[in-house]
């Protein structure tokens, strides 16, 4: 695991943004696994200049998401779909059948997730996987206790985590309990993965990271586990680490 330590969030979204492109433009047909949360905005926003600009094209680019609320449809404007379109979608030129991003609505979650899981193996390996880090240490939505082999799978929402995105929501009660989440097995597949961590919530989480210890309690620790991460932490995630 390699650490990259940068100065703020602009930076963090900047290095992030150099090694996506770099990585990217040697590929024919990438497969970009994505997150949303706060943190990859900044990313996206790149992206879509770059795109603007000429530099940047989406058109065989193949996407992949981590995960989505159980409940939320796509037009709910709280669902990952509606805020993935938002961000990122709606703005370049990736064509539709190209993105993926689990159903919060399937009538059968369970064979969605199998669908999701074939997917993925139809369209290959995950190039580069994009990753947040929820503040106890989630990835994708694999809370802690989550097998290191989980598949996609549905989840029941940390009562923490729920508190967290609360303020994206009018009030807690509509805060989704369950999610779709790709598993730790699955994200450990992908050929690279790419990390993003900004902000003072996250010093325990990247504490944890840095100390190198592997255990299911904290999700993200699974990726020492992987031959090739690179973790971006900005100076107020590295705390006094
Ligand atoms: C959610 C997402 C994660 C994301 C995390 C952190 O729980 N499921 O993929 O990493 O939030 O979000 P933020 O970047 O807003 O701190």
């Amino acid at each position: 695991m390699e650490f990259i330590k940068v100065k703020n969030y602009d930076e963090m979204s900047e290095k992030a943004c150099e090694i996506l492109v770099d990585r990217m433009s040697k590929l024919q047909q990438p497969v970009i696994g994505l997150a949303t949360g706060s943190t990859p905005e900044g990313l996206y926003k790149l992206l879509i200049d770059k795109y603007k600009k000429g530099e940047l094209d989406f058109s065989n680019t193949v996407t992949f998401n981590l995960d989505e609320y159980v409940g939320l449809d796509d037009d709910d404007p709280n669902s990952y779909h509606y805020f993935m379109n938002d961000k990122l979608f709606n703005h370049i030129n990736i064509p539709a059948e190209n993105i993926h991003v689990p159903s919060g609505v399937a009538e059968n979650i369970q064979q969605e997730c199998l669908d999701y899981e074939s997917a993925m193996k139809v369209a290959g390996q995950i190039d580069v996987q994009l990753l947040g880090i929820g503040q106890n240490g989630h990835i994708g939505f694999n809370e802690p206790g989550t097998a290191f082999d989980s598949r996609t799978h549905l989840v029941d929402l940390d009562e923490s985590t729920i508190q967290t995105n609360a303020r994206f929501f009018d009030s807690i009660e509509d805060v989704p309990t369950k999610a779709v989440s790709m598993g730790i097995g699955t994200i450990l597949e992908s050929k690279e993965v790419l990390m993003v961590i900004s902000g003072a919530s996250k010093q325990e989480a990247v504490k944890h990271l840095l100390s190198g210890e592997i255990t299911e309690d904290v999700p993200a620790s699974a990726l020492h586990k992987h031959p090739n991460v690179t973790v971006i932490v900005d100076e107020a995630a590295w705390g006094d680490n």
